[in-house]
Order: structure tokens, then C-alpha cells, then sequence
């Protein structure tokens, strides 16, 4: 029931957002760009004219000191790369901050350069200073991204023309609106630069536009993209929803990010308006960049995501396979597929880093004599490994429950329990309060039955993502398959018969 209350509570909130967000578009284009911005227009000319004005400033930054500012290189100024040490032969990383309230840079961006340093030592880190247009009202700043991508963009000739760096060796960063304005950094470039990774690209103006109008695979020889907060509808979501890249990632299907207030986020973009970042709003808007840094530091742990044609399908388990490069790596060490069409992929994270968890896929056929509708049990499932054990977890269902029919399950592990050695099965009658569950439970307590002492279950296919292994688990020979009570699975017997047709193959 608390489930289908929150549920409720969020429906309720997301409208209230959604018609929130409307009356504030009517006021921004209404009010706020008409009366309150034509004082600062005299301003804004004026800054025009300046043909020197600082539109974007370039800052490598130095391992020992991420979060300092201490030498800017100057397009059009060759001593200045000498003087900041730039090396002309090692990667250089631009990265490229959003919108800001604050007219500050925001705390994650010393600590992404700092990972960009731990795995790469002689990279140039270059951080793109264009706070000055970005701590505009949103509606200005994203019309700003065209302009500053272009400064970018001159940049990045300037170098190539310099110091004959490969374009290869250039991958810039952007988060939310930097996503765009590396986007278009790419798209005006004269030559392609080798990648552009984009941080939960922002959607508000951008969703829906032509690619020239926004972050598209044409701007880099190969684009990325993470996706965490596309939650919303009629392209109000704050991060954008489409697939804008090479290949797409939705982490936890690009909606609720674990760990993440979802509820105090969506109260406040009820009550302040869509582009109220408060902490709630950015914890899932910023998972895009703690799960980047995650891929930089902890490289022996790398996440794995999966090719799916939606999140639903994926919340089923049907979309683990790696085969013809169907799964991929999150983050930094991603493969770069580049295919005729956009490739969008699945994953689900911890609420913490390191975010990576463990995916499986369980195919369960239930059968029974009698024909049970309508039966939405509680499926816990415990796994033992030879390196540890995960237990009660349980399953989504997606479904009801239907007599004689193979339901497919997705279940995720925190920690990597090895080889799958045994499993638990145990089905629960819910406590859901519904009329329907209630007049079922009294007949049932009535005639002594219930939904579990008709429902046999004989064998568990598993597919492990992370291994690619698939599993066959039979009832343990001393268990009876009725699931009146927890039953014990362990591999069958005769399992190597269902695994020797590729055997031969090695
Ligand atoms: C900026 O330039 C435009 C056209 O070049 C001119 O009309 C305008 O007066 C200038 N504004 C200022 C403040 O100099
Ligand atoms: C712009 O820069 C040039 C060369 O760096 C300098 O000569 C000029 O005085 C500057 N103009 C303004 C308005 O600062
Ligand atoms: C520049 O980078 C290259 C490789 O990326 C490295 O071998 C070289 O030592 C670096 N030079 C300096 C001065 O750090
Ligand atoms: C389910 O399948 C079993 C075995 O094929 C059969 O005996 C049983 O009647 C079926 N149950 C229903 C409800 O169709
Ligand atoms: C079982 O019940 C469902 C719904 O009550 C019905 O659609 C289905 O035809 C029934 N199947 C059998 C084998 O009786």
C-alpha cells in the first residue's frame, strides 16, 4: 500500500509540476523577458559592442590543484600554453559547466578534474569558464550556449593550428547546459573533435529541436551521453529525454536515481517551478557526473549497461546479453559504437559509489492444476555465491502472476557474490489491504488454502549480465516444488546437457 500511495502522491505532484511549469513559461516569456529584463538590455548591447569581452575563459587546471584557477590560455596568445605547461601530445579535456544561480562553479567540478587526473597524469584539464552568461535566467543562458560554443570552437582551431594537436585527442565534458554548449563547441570546430561526453544534457529548450539546435552525434566522432533526470513530460523534464548521442544511457531507466530524494525533488519543482535547482532537484540531475567520476576512479569496478528498447522491457530482465556488442561500459571507458542508428542502454546503479550493481535475469514458470487469477504475491528470491550471499531480495513484478506461464524477472546485487552456487524461492501473500486481496485472504484462511500451496515452481533459468553466464536451478532433491513454503534450488543435475551445444564451439 505504501508503494501505491507514493505512487499516487507522485502522479499528484508531477501534474501539480507540470501545470506549475506552464503558468511559469507564460510569466518568464511574459514578465520576466518583457518588463524586468529591459533595464539590463542597455547593459547586454553594450556588452555586444565589447568585441573583448570574456565570453568563455580557459583555465588548465593542475593535479595538485583541482579547484584553483591559476594559469588561463589565451587564443591568439601561443605563450601562454608554455606558460601553463599545456602538452601539445597527451589528451586534452575541456570541461564545460551549465546554468548557475550561484555565478559560481559548483562543487563536483574540482573532483571530476581531480579523477580526470587520476586516470589520465599528463592530460591537459582544461576547464571552460562561461559563468558570466550562465548565471543568467535559464531562458538567456541557453540562448547563450550557441555563442559560447563558438568561442570554444575558435579555441579549438587555435590549438590545432598551434600545436598540431589530433582533434582525436580532444573530448570535452558538458553537464546540463554545457552538454549543448559542447555541442555546439563540436558542431562549429573546422575539424571533428574526437569526443564529446554529455552530463544529463539539459532539456528545457533543447528537447525536440533540430540537432543543429542542440548536443547530436554529428558535433564529435563520437558522442556519449548520460541521462538521470528525465522525469516529466511535454519536454519540461530538466534533463533532456532523447537520445542525443552515438549511444544513450539511462541509468535506472533516466528517471529516479537511488539515494536521491524523488519526492522532496518533485515537491520542489511543484512549488518553485521546473528550474527551482535546489539539492533535492540536483542529486539526480548531478548522479550523470558522480557516475563519470565513479568510471574514472574505480576502474576495476566499471558498470555495465545493456541494450534495451525501453526501461520496462529492461525491468524484466529480458535485456542482459552481450552479444553483437549489445552491452557496454558506463562512463569514461565506454566502447565507441557508432551505428546507423542511436543506441540507447540500460543499467541499474547502487544509491552510492561505487554505483555498480550485479544484474540477473530469472525465468520462473509457475504452474498449478487449478486456474488462480489475479495473484500479485510477494516474490522473494536469496542467492548464494562462492563469494557471498544476497538475501530476501524482492522481485518486481511486473505482472500478475498467470497460472502455467513463464514470467521473466530482473533482480540486482549490490556486491558480487561470485558464482552462483544455490537460491531461495519464497512467494508471500501481499499485504495489500485491496478488496479483492481481502475477500481472497478469508476465503482462503476459510478453507485452509492458499495461492502458494497450489503454485508449483520446478526450474529457475538465470542469466547473469556482468558474467554472461546462464544458469539452470532445479528444486533441491529433498524440497518438494510447492511454494507453501521456501524452496531451495540448486544447480540441475542434468545441466550440463542444456549447456553442451556450445561447448564444442571452444
Ligand atoms: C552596439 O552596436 C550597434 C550596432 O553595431 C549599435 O547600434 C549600438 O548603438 C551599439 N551599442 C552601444 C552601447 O554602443
Ligand atoms: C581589446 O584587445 C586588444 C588587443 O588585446 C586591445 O588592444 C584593445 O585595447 C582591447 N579593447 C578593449 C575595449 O578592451
Ligand atoms: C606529455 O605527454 C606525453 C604523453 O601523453 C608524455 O609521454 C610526456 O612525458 C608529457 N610531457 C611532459 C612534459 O609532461
Ligand atoms: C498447467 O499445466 C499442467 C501440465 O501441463 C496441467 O496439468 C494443468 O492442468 C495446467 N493448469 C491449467 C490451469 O491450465
Ligand atoms: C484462466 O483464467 C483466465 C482469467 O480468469 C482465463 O482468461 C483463462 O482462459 C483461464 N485458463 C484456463 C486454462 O482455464
Amino acid at each position: 500500500m505504501r508503494l501505491w500511495q507514493t505512487f499516487w502522491s507522485c502522479v499528484v505532484l508531477l501534474n501539480a509540476a507540470v501545470q506549475d511549469v506552464n503558468s511559469l513559461e507564460q510569466e518568464l516569456s511574459g514578465s520576466i523577458l518583457g518588463n524586468f529584463l529591459d533595464p539590463l538590455k542597455d547593459l547586454l548591447d553594450h556588452r555586444a559592442n565589447d568585441t573583448n569581452a570574456t565570453i568563455a575563459r580557459f583555465s588548465l587546471r593542475k593535479q595538485s590543484h583541482p579547484e584553483d584557477d591559476l594559469c588561463y590560455i589565451v587564443p591568439g596568445k601561443p605563450e601562454s600554453l608554455a606558460a601553463c605547461t599545456f602538452n601539445s601530445t597527451s589528451k586534452t579535456i575541456l570541461v564545460i559547466h551549465g546554468w548557475t544561480l550561484s555565478g559560481m562553479f559548483e562543487s563536483w567540478l574540482p573532483k571530476l578534474v581531480s579523477a580526470l587526473y587520476e586516470r589520465e597524469q599528463t592530460a591537459n584539464v582544461i576547464v571552460v569558464d562561461w559563468l558570466e552568461s550562465a548565471q543568467n535566467h535559464y531562458v538567456l543562458a541557453a540562448q547563450k550556449t550557441q555563442v559560447v560554443g563558438q568561442e570554444i570552437a575558435r579555441f579549438i582551431d587555435w590549438i590545432e593550428e598551434t600545436t598540431n594537436m589530433p582533434l582525436q585527442n580532444i573530448h570535452l565534458i558538458g553537464y546540463s547546459l554545457g552538454a549543448h554548449v559542447a555541442g555546439f563547441a563540436g558542431s562549429h570546430a573546422t575539424n571533428k573533435v574526437g569526443r564529446i561526453t554529455g552530463l544529463d544534457p539539459a532539456g528545457p529548450d533543447f528537447e525536440g529541436e533540430h540537432a543543429h539546435r542542440r548536443l547530436s552525434p554529428d558535433d564529435a566522432h563520437f558522442v556519449d551521453v548520460l541521462h538521470t533526470f528525465t522525469r516529466g513530460s511535454l519536454g519540461l523534464s530538466i534533463g533532456i529525454q532523447q537520445p542525443v548521442g552515438h549511444v544513450d544511457i539511462y541509468p535506472n531507466g533516466g528517471g529516479f536515481q537511488p539515494g536521491c530524494n524523488l519526492r522532496g525533488a518533485l515537491e520542489k519543482i511543484a512549488n518553485f517551478g521546473i528550474f527551482a535547482i535546489t539539492d533535492a532537484v540536483k542529486c539526480e540531475h548531478e548522479r550523470s557526473i558522480h557516475l563519470f567520476i565513479d568510471s574514472l576512479l574505480n576502474k576495476q569496478e566499471v558498470a555495465k549497461a545493456y541494450q534495451c528498447g525501453s526501461n520496462e522491457v529492461f525491468d524484466r530482465g529480458m535485456c542482459l546479453s552481450c552479444r553483437k556488442r549489445r552491452c557496454n561500459t558506463v562512463g569514461y571507458d565506454i566502447s565507441k559504437v557508432r551505428r546507423a542508428r542511436n543506441v540507447q542502454l540500460y543499467t541499474k546503479t547502487r544509491s552510492a559509489m561505487p554505483f555498480r550493481v550485479y544484474h540477473y535475469q530469472l525465468k520462473i514458470h509457475f504452474s498449478s492444476k487449478l486456474n488462480i487469477s489475479e495473484m500479485e504475491p510477494s516474490l522473494t528470491v536469496s542467492l548464494y555465491g562462492t563469494k557471498a550471499e544476497a538475501e530476501n531480495m524482492e522481485l518486481k513484478l511486473n505482472d500478475k502472476i498467470m497460472t502455467n506461464k513463464t514470467h521473466s524477472f530482473l533482480l540486482v546485487t549490490e556486491k558480487d557474490i561470485g558464482d552462483l552456487l544455490m537460491l531461495k524461492f519464497k512467494w508471500e501473500k501481499t499485504n495489500g489491504w485491496s478488496a479483492a486481496n481481502m475477500l481472497k485472504m478469508v476465503s482462503s484462511w476459510w478453507t485452509g488454502d492458499s495461492d502458494g500451496a497450489n503454485m508449483e515452481v520446478h526450474k529457475i533459468r538465470i542469466r547473469a549480465g556482468e558474467t554472461q553466464q546462464k544458469m539452470v536451478f532445479c528444486v533441491k532433491d529433498s524440497d518438494t516444488p510447492n511454494l507453501k513454503h521456501e524452496v531451495t534450488f540448486v544447480k540441475c543435475k542434468d545441466a550440463w546437457r542444456t549447456n553442451s551445444k556450445r561447448a564444442p564451439r571452444r
